[in-house]
């Protein structure tokens, strides 16, 4: 049985968690938040030990360390874990930068451990279900992919990271990673970025829209919004345009369950009623701990992850000086 701790437990590590209960051959016996009762909640579902002190929680004896932490402590709570033999599941982005994301690669090799980081939109079943459509040629040659990912400013966030774009990225490098990441892996490496974003002027709203040209002639237009109400539900949608047909998909009706709170809507993917097989956050978590088993590479790489964010980055450069970026 591998064992694995996480750190982390507000929203991303609650998503993890409720993963890791469909997972039958890894066990979570280590949580870790500085927030008590945020770690206990996760403890007390998984009847794992709960630690305030990430160093304290280091001494145990687990395989993997699973980082649900904001992006700006990635690098130092992964180089602790991997510096102590343990493989590390990291949450997408992988770092804020191009330099901290490849230490964290290198001390992978040179621990001889795995990483690999939560691009999740891969295990999306509409997602991966396009990608197979195109595989088979259903659509003759991919031309434009157009993506889009809107919702409302993350405001769960603990002291309220995601509103510092020096912690968080702002939504270049937070929200639209997702398909970019997505865009890379299945249709081909970024030659050049040109985006327009608010660039965090205005409180709590940001929209960002991304034009990429591929490397093999294709474009891509990406989308991303945390300019809507609070109440909004978030939504994604893609549209793959290829020389014979084309594939689109909309979460907001494709999701059947749809869940209202107080504090405004929201519609994870825990809420579908996929098989938990099919739900994309346990999917992706049970893909790395049978790559550690397997002791192969995991689905989505380090390597993979550092080509999402210089992306990302060229997205945030373009931005701020109205130039393309060329890769
Ligand atoms: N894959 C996805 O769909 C997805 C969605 C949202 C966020 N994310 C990513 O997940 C990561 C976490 O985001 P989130 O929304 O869960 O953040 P969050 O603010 O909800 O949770 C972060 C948690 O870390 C805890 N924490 C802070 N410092 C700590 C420390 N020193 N030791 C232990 N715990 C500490 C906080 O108390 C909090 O509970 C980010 O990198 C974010 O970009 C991914």
């Amino acid at each position: 049985m591998i064992k694995v701790a996480i750190v982390g437990c507000g929203t991303m590590g609650n998503v993890h968690a409720k993963g890791y209960v469909n997972i039958k051959n890894a066990k979570v016996t280590a949580v870790c938040d500085i927030r008590k009762e945020k770690g206990m909640a996760i403890s007390e579902l998984l009847d794992a030990k709960y630690y305030e002190s990430y160093d304290e929680m280091l001494k145990e004896d687990v395989d993997i360390v699973d980082i649900c932490l904001p992006t700006y402590m990635h690098k130092e709570f992964a180089l602790k874990a991997m510096e102590l033999g343990k493989h590390v599941f990291c949450e997408k982005p992988i770092a804020l930068s191009v330099e901290d994301a490849e230490e964290m690669v290198n001390k992978a090799k040179e621990m001889k451990v795995k990483l690999s980081v939560g691009h999740v939109v891969r295990f999306f079943p509409a997602y991966k279900n396009a990608v197979n459509l195109v595989k088979q040629g259903k659509i003759g040659t991919p031309k434009l992919i157009r993506t889009t990912r809107n919702g409302a400013y993350p405001g769960w966030s603990w002291e309220n990271w995601y509103s510092n774009y020096e912690l968080s990225g702002g939504p270049l490098l937070d929200l639209v990673i997702h398909d970019i990441d997505w865009i890379i892996s299945n249709f081909g490496d970024v030659q050049r970025v040109y985006a327009k974003s608010f660039n965090g002027k205005v409180e709590r709203k940001d929209h960002c829209l991304v034009t990429l040209t591929l490397k093999n002639g294709s474009l891509a237009h990406v989308e991303g919004s945390w300019a809507y109400p609070d109440g909004a539900i978030f939504g994604t949608t893609f549209e793959v345009i290829g020389t014979t047909g084309q594939i689109e998909s909309d979460s907001r009706s494709s999701s059947p369950i749809k869940k209202y709170t107080n504090n405004g809507a929201f519609n994870m993917a825990l809420d579908s009623p996929l098989q938990y097989k099919d739900e994309p956050y346990t999917a992706e978590l049970q893909e790395f701990i049978n790559a550690v088993i397997e002791e192969r590479e995991p689905l989505i790489t380090g390597e993979a992850a550092i080509k999402a964010i210089k992306v990302s980055l060229a997205a945030i450069k373009s931005s701020k000086t109205g130039e393309a970026v060329e890769l």
